[in-house]
């Protein structure tokens, strides 16, 4: 992975700067990077391990238990869909399908132009809407495999206005 920017560096270290003195900053720290540039990824973990004295193995489990932090950039729209019990009796996992055809990518994972990525999430607190998806934050409520494709192409239209190519 290519390693972060000159410019990732120092705001990494300005957030630090305006944390070092908490009591317990590690999460302050890595949800402002996360916010900022999207993910964590392993060299900001070791300089975060350096200023801080956190050890790396403890600051990589944070990042990888919660499923706020990354390892690896999300696409410019994050789709998420809901695998928890009253989203999965209402067959979300077949929502996932339509979307890993439609995308390409698997739950996880980022299509290669950047655009989307896909995550498989646990209750979102929204069980009477199930099954919900929930894209950049927006609960959609009740999808239907039959909705999935226009859902995606509303974003991909979304872009192309946004780029000036439609
Ligand atoms: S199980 Fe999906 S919102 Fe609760």
């Amino acid at each position: 992975m290519k390693p972060i920017s000159a410019y990732a560096r120092q705001r990494l270290n300005e957030i630090i700067d305006k944390y070092e003195t908490l009591q317990t900053p590690i999460m302050m720290v890595l949800s402002d990077f996360q916010k900022e540039f999207g993910y964590v990824p392993l060299d900001v973990q070791e300089i975060i391990s350096k200023r801080l004295n956190i050890p790396v193995a403890e600051i990589y489990g944070i990042v990888t238990f919660y499923s706020l932090f990354s390892l690896e950039p999300k696409g410019k729209y994050v789709i998420g869909v809901c695998l928890g019990t009253a989203c999965y009796v209402k067959a979300a996992q077949d929502l996932v399908t339509r979307i890993e055809e439609i995308l390409g990518v698997k739950g996880g994972e980022t299509t290669k132009d950047g655009l989307f990525t896909l995550d498989i999430l646990r209750c979102v607190g929204a069980c009477a809407l199930a099954p919900v998806m929930v894209i950049n934050g927006e609960v959609l409520p009740m999808v239907k495999v039959a909705d999935v494709q226009r859902i995606i192409d509303t974003y991909i239209r979304k872009e192309a206005l946004s780029n000036g190519t439609n």
